[in-house]
C-alpha cells in the first residue's frame, strides 16, 4: 500500500496571511500523524511565502514519521538542509512567480547545480528524491545522478478536464512509473491529488509514496485536520 505524505505548507500559508503565530504547521503535523500520515512534507521556498526556517527546525524535533523537505537545488537552502538533516529531500524546481510548483525539475538542464547539492545531502545520509514529469529522459537522468527515488508530477493527470485526457495522462504515469522501478528507483507520486482522483493512482503498481497537500488542507477546514488525513488514508488503503 502506498504511504501518505501530508504536505502542510498551506497551514503556514494561512498563518503568513496575517504574519501571526497561528495556525501552527507543527500542530498540524502532530494531528496528521494521529490521522495516520506516514510522512510530513514541507517546502521551504526561497521567498518564504509559507513555511519558515523555524518550522523546519521544530518539525525536525517533533515529527515522528518521515520528514520530507521539498526544496530547490540552491546553495542556501542546501546548507540549511545539511544542518537540519530531514529523512528525505525532494528536489523541485522553483519560480518566484508561480502559484505552486508548476512542472517537474529539468534534471538534464540543471545537472551541475543538482549534482553539487546532491553530493552534500547524500554524504549526510539524506535520501534524495527528484520531482520530475513522467518523462523517461528525466527519470534516467535522475537515476544516473544517484537519486534514490523519483516523484512523478501528477498535475497533468489531476488537471485533465475530460476522461480521454485523464486516461492518457494516467497511462503516461503508469509507463513512467514502470520505467522508474525497472531502473531501481523508488516511486513517489504527487501534485494536484484529491479525494476524487487519488484512488486510481494509488493502485499504480509499485507506488510507494503519495504526497498530498492542498486537498487535505481544504477538507480539514470543514472536518478537522486529523479527520481529513484519515479520510485520505482510507481512500488510499
Ligand atoms: N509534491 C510536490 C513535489 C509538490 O511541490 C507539491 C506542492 O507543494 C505537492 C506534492 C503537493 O501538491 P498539492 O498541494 O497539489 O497536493
Amino acid at each position: 500500500m502506498a504511504k501518505l505524505g501530508v504536505n502542510i505548507d498551506h497551514v503556514a500559508t494561512v498563518r503568513q496571511a496575517r504574519r501571526t503565530i497561528e495556525p501552527d504547521p507543527v500542530w498540524a503535523a502532530a494531528l496528521a500523524e494521529l490521522g495516520g500520515a506516514d510522512g510530513i512534507t514541507l517546502h521551504l521556498r526561497e521567498d518564504r511565502r509559507h513555511i519558515q526556517e523555524r518550522d523546519l527546525r521544530v518539525l525536525k524535533q517533533t515529527v515522528q514519521v518521515k520528514l520530507n523537505l521539498e526544496m530547490a537545488a540552491d546553495p542556501i537552502v542546501t546548507s540549511m538542509a545539511c544542518d537540519v538533516i530531514p529523512h528525505q529531500v525532494t528536489l523541485v524546481p522553483e519560480k518566484r512567480e508561480e502559484v505552486t510548483t508548476e512542472g517537474g525539475l529539468d534534471v538534464i538542464a540543471n545537472c551541475m547545480r543538482i549534482k553539487t547539492c546532491m553530493e552534500q545531502l547524500v554524504n549526510l545520509g539524506i535520501e534524495v528524491s527528484m520531482f520530475v514529469d513522467p518523462d523517461p529522459r528525466q527519470i534516467e537522468a535522475s537515476h544516473n545522478m544517484g537519486a534514490k527515488a523519483v516523484e512523478l508530477h501528477t498535475g497533468r493527470y489531476a488537471d485533465a478536464n475530460n476522461e480521454r485526457d485523464q486516461d492518457h495522462e494516467f497511462e503516461a504515469l503508469v509507463s513512467a512509473g514502470a520505467f522508474a522501478i525497472e531502473r531501481g528507483l523508488i516511486l513517489h507520486l504527487g501534485h494536484g491529488l484529491t479525494y476524487r482522483n487519488v484512488q486510481r493512482v494509488a493502485r499504480i503498481s509499485g507506488v510507494s509514496e503519495l504526497n498530498i497537500g492542498h486537498s487535505i488542507i481544504a477538507r480539514s477546514i470543514m472536518v478537522g485536520f486529523q479527520q481529513a488525513v484519515r479520510e485520505m488514508k482510507d481512500l488510499i488503503r
